[in-house]
């Protein structure tokens, strides 16, 4: 199982330092970007991403909870291997949008909160490398698991089929309960908290892949 610290849960005094300190022991790196409508909360957009995408190697997964991804998505400096995730509930055509993400030249991937039908996501899985299951309400780090990630990650893989699509998995992500979505077939695990307040990241993330094994 791939691993994605969210660097929601780091000292965004020094961001740079703060991804710097994990790159080499993680396999992507997940940013949060929120716009203090889709969700309350408001954290940094594409010219802080682009400033750090410039320093830093591995790929990265932009998770857009914001309300007009059409509007921000092409404002994202991104590599091939990067992904950029809309969510399925907000304003912008989800086609279009998924279309704009391409022709910039990343990944596309789609998510969807709790208590969102995974049906929403049917008519785009030709579209889509990714999908994004959320494991807690968007919008704040350390919450709690909710269980219910791990049957819709099994429902989801059912709906996949044999497309080449990951499944990934966000929001309260830590030793306890990262068995359980790699069981259901979780392919990448979001962890900001587990992670990045860690009194040992190096420690974190081996008992995080020793878990998830
Ligand atoms: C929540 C974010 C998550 C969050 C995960 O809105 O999408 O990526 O940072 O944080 P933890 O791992 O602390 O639940
Ligand atoms: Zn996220």
């Amino acid at each position: 199982m791939k691993i994605s610290p969210s660097l929601l849960s780091a000292d965004f005094s020094r961001l740079y330092d703060e991804a710097a300190s994990v790159e080499g022991l993680v396999d992507r790196f997940h940013w949060d970007v929120m716009d203090g409508h889709f969700v309350p909360n408001l954290t940094f957009g594409p010219p802080v991403v682009n400033a750090l995408r410039s320093r830093l190697r591995i790929p990265f997964d932009i998770h857009l909870m914001i309300d007009d991804p059409l509007v921000y998505a092409p404002q994202f400096d991104v590599h091939p291997d990067d992904s950029i995730i809309i969510h399925i509930e907000s304003r912008s055509d989800a086609t279009e949008t998924l279309r704009a993400i391409a022709d910039r030249g990343a990944r596309c991937g789609i998510t969807l909160r709790p208590g969102t039908s995974l049906e929403t996501v049917s008519p785009y899985l030709d579209l889509v490398s990714m999908l994004l299951v959320m494991s807690v309400e968007p919008g704040f780090g350390g919450q709690a698991f909710l269980p219910d990630a791990v049957p819709r990650i099994r429902a989801l893989k059912e709906l996949i089929g044999d497309r080449t699509i990951d499944i990934a998995v966000d929001g309260g992500i830590n030793p306890e309960t990262i068995g359980s979505v790699a069981g259901a077939g979780a392919d990448i695990a979001v962890a900001g908290s587990a992670i990045f307040r860690a009194e040992n990241r190096e420690n974190a993330i081996r008992k995080l892949r020793e878990a998830a094994a």
